[in-house]
């Protein structure tokens, strides 16, 4: 008896951390069926483009919205561009460098955030651009020592020179081999990127800070509507709204693109305005473009357990209950439609599950095929290192570990290029 009582707990604990284990073995992922993207709620057979766009379309975003990132926080909020730092020499004089400081106003409060952009000199037009957030501050991303240091919460980061959540001049150009802005200008291409953390810093605190934190009345009364991922994917768009005022952009031609959680971000700011002209993700895994269902790697419940603050309290419901979820990330993709949609994976980011971001691709290919568009239909990953493009769809799997490297960023300028006709406008 004594044993047992000793033994039980053990028993528990040990059965407990191989549940915690994530699959690795795809004989393990678990048989699933997708909710059908072409049937509306009501059983109505979708058909053509204008059902999907009618019908299907605003049925599945709300679904996203009510079931896994919440609502966006800001169809209340004010904003106002309160300051623009131009540098009409950066980068040895081939760039032109802006700072835009973006204010978010709600009832006498505000929060705000800071739009670096790099656009290539040469360029007499406006300019299409990629657009994405970072990780660290924007100083992060180029040794120029003209950028701006945060001043913002930053994830300490004792390699990053990040202390006590604050980014010091150490910190400046420490994820440049993630930005390849020279190649990217070099290319015809500008480069806007926003630190996440302005919007939304990276920890759980119920909501109170960032760009929720100006919206406290708000958040009691719609308190399971609320995620990072939506606080973040709104700064995306209402950077949209200034770049649809700035003469030297190309609105019409801006190709968003996020890395891992930034991806998960990217995917939803993309379905959820249909401004952005491709949608680029790269590695984002589980809660991006990975299907939940297959729970390889990272699952909803580890996810929801590590980062609760990332999706609305709804999405917690799902723990070890994919299969109950009303959406997967198929469809997520699926709202990208009609617009060009690259998907990445690395070959060691076994965590994200490269396979399910692959198959989720190309099951969110009917909703393409009813645009006219050829979609990707083998089920079978394609060689590592070798994309496989057809129609508005692209996917690659790198070698290496969960990174985005230049060999990345060079598929994903091949791929602006064949969709905006980026490449008639060299000179
Ligand atoms: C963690 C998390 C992933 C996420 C990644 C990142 O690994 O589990 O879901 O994509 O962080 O953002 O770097």
């Amino acid at each position: 008896m004594k044993i047992l009582k000793i033994l039980t707990p053990a028993l528990f604990f040990f059965l407990g951390t191989l549940a915690a284990q994530p699959i690795y073995d795809e004989s393990k992922v678990p048989a699933y069926e997708l909710p059908d993207l072409l049937t509306s709620d009501g059983g109505q057979s979708i058909e053509d483009q204008s059902d999907w766009m009618d019908i299907r379309r605003p049925e599945i975003l709300q679904k996203f919205s009510d079931f896994v990132y919440g609502s966006y926080p800001l169809n209340i909020v004010q904003t106002e561009v309160s300051r623009v730092d131009v540098a009409t020499e950066a980068l040895d004089g081939v760039a032109i460098r802006k700072q835009i400081t973006i204010h978010f106003v709600h009832e006498g409060d505000t929060a705000d955030m800071s739009v670096l952009i790099y656009l290539p000199k040469a360029d007499p037009n406006p300019t299409p651009i990629f657009f994405g957030l970072n990780f660290y501050g924007n100083h992060t991303i180029h040794v120029d020592s003209g950028i701006d240091i945060t001043d913002h919460y930053v994830r300490n980061n004792n390699d990053l020179h990040i202390f006590n959540n604050r980014a010091t001049e150490g910190s400046r150009g420490l994820r440049a081999h993630r930005w390849p802005v020279e190649l990217i200008l070099e290319r015809g291409y500008g480069l806007a990127t926003i630190y996440y953390g302005d919007l939304d810093p990276d920890y759980d605190d119920n909501f109170e800070n960032g760009i929720h934190g100006i919206l406290v009345d708000q958040r009691r009364r719609h308190e399971l509507a609320f995620s990072g991922i939506s606080a973040w994917a709104a700064g995306l768009s209402v950077a949209m709204d200034y770049f649809e005022t700035d003469q030297d952009i190309d609105h019409d031609r801006v190709s968003l693109l996020g890395h891992s959680r930034l991806g998960k971000a990217a995917l939803w700011a993309g379905a959820m305005d249909q401004r952005f002209a491709i949608v680029i993700s790269n590695n984002s895994g589980c809660g991006g473009a990975a299907l939940s269902r297959r729970k390889y790697g990272e699952t909803v419940r580890q996810i929801n357990e590590r980062f609760p603050h990332w999706f609305c309290k709804r999405f917690h419901n799902f723990n070890d209950k994919e299969n109950e979820l009303p959406v997967d990330q198929h469809m997520l993709l699926a709202l990208l439609a009609p617009r060009p949609v690259y998907v990445a994976s690395a070959e060691d980011d076994r965590w994200a599950d490269p396979r399910g971001e692959y198959i989720s691709l190309v099951h969110a290919g009917p909703t393409y095929e009813l645009f006219g568009f050829d979609v990707i239909e083998n089920h079978e990953l394609p060689a590592t290192n070798e994309r496989r493009w057809s129609g508005q769809m692209g996917y690659h799997i790198r070698s290496g570990p969960h990174d985005i490297t230049t060999w990345d960023w060079e598929q994903y300028l091949d791929f602006a290029d064949v969709h905006l006709g980026q490449r008639e406008l060299k000179r």
